[in-house]
């Protein structure tokens, strides 16, 4: 089965038709939503609400282990995981899908393994793919296939937040060689990798990053315009992915 995490300005999901809603008790505690299970266009999918139902989780404080524990428990294979990010990378406009193969972790002091319980050995697992490669190449392909514009291989900067980057730290992403930014793709990522899920990502430019748009200051509302933009996109494209996959 599939799974959809919505993350800021997809709090819902228009379009799905939905069958019922679990709650899902995890070692770790509640998720950040119920899970919805529906069809999308006729296919079974899974929604979760990363930021919780009324977007009221900031990313630091999301329970991703218990988010991704919940996914698993059910029988969920891919993760397709929306963000809005930001742009570093001046090729990438407001309201452009982003499918990125990488990522570097900016963030601090979130629970961000599974492997930690007394009775677990040790274990280190292999990141240096932080995307399943097999789906993020089926999305690309269906995106060409379907003539949706879709950047391919880009760094992913994940900060803590909640506050936005100053300028300075932005040049400094991109000295590191960063694409974008955003808050929410660690631990959510290497907690997938952890569990065996195959996680890819499809993210939605809401903003020129910290110093790099005409001088304006980033604001939410706009932030929230471009993701309603791109996420009509986004859904053609799992919409195309879905049509060509063998999901029930
Ligand atoms: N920085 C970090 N996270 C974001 C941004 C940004 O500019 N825009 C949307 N999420």
């Amino acid at each position: 089965m599939l799974a959809v995490i919505g993350g800021t300005g997809v709090d819902k999901f228009p379009g799905l038709e939905l069958e019922r809603r679990q709650v899902v008790q995890t070692p770790y505690g509640l998720p950040s939503s119920p899970l919805l299970y529906g069809r999308y266009q006729g296919k079974q999918v899974v929604f979760l609400a990363r930021h919780g139902s009324s977007h009221s989780i900031p990313p630091h404080q999301i329970n991703y282990r218990a988010n991704i524990w919940a996914l698993q428990k059910i029988g969920v294979q891919r993760i397709f995981s929306l963000a809005a990010v930001g742009a570093i990378n001046a090729e990438m406009k407001n309201a452009d899908l982003v499918i990125p193969d990488q990522l570097i972790d900016y963030t601090w002091g979130r629970q961000h393994t599974f492997f930690e319980a007394p009775d677990k050995p040790v274990t280190h697992i292999d990141f240096s793919q932080p995307y399943c490669p097999e789906f993020s190449a089926d999305l690309l392909r269906v995106a060409k296939d379907n003539h949706i514009v879709a950047h391919p291989q880009a760094v992913y900067a994940v900060t803590q937040g909640p506050r936005l980057e100053t300028s300075a730290e932005i040049n400094r992403l991109e000295r590191d060689g960063c694409d974008i930014v955003g808050m929410t793709a660690m631990p959510e990522a290497v907690l997938a990798k952890e569990l065996g899920l195959c996680y890819a990502s499809c993210a939605i430019i809401a903003n020129p990053a910290a110093g790099r748009g005409d001088g304006e200051s980033i604001d939410m509302e706009a932030i929230e315009a471009y993701v309603a933009q791109g996420l009509s996109q986004a859904q053609a494209l799992l919409v195309a992915y879905l049509a060509q996959s063998d999901n029930g």
